[in-house]
């Protein structure tokens, strides 16, 4: 399941306007690369530990990523985790992403001195 969703993910985001561009000029193997993302989903869903990389140091280094990139990333995994796995199953992947796409964000933010987002206030009258 995992490899039929990122390779059906990955052909959509080769050809998508607004992300093909980026990765067409970055990666030079694709195999490379699924094989890569396989093992990353892996590791994720079924923590096999199979994915050796460092995500947030790969997205720091794209100057150009901003938040709608990230959206509309987030938009196709989203089509296409529904299309190609059961609901159930799609669930998981999208919550993953979800979580792993603010991770990733939140660190770019960091790393351009947005500072860090200020926490919600605590309400008032509480001992902490
Ligand atoms: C939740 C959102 C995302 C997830 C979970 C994700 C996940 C990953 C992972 C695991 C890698 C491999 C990292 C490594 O080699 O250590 C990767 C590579 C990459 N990602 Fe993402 N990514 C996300 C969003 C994006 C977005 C929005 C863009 C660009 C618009 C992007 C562009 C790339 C590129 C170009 C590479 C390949 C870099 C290289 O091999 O030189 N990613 N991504």
């Amino acid at each position: 399941m995992i490899k039929t969703l990122v390779h059906a993910f990955y052909e959509r985001v080769r050809i998508d306007p607004m992300l093909g561009p980026i990765f067409n000029r970055e990666i030079r193997d694709w195999d490379e690369h699924l094989d890569k993302l396989c093992a990353f989903w892996s590791s994720v869903t079924l923590m096999t530990g199979r994915f050796k990389g460092t995500p947030m140091r790969v997205h720091i280094g794209l100057a150009e990523i901003t938040p709608a990139h990230f959206a509309r990333w987030l938009a196709l995994f989203q089509a296409t985790a529904l299309k190609v796995c059961p609901a159930e199953a799609a669930q998981v992947f999208v919550d993953r992403a979800h979580r792993i796409g603010e991770s990733l964000q939140l660190g770019i933010a960091l790393h351009r001195g947005g500072g860090i987002p200020p926490l919600k206030q605590a309400p008032a009258g509480r001992e902490v």
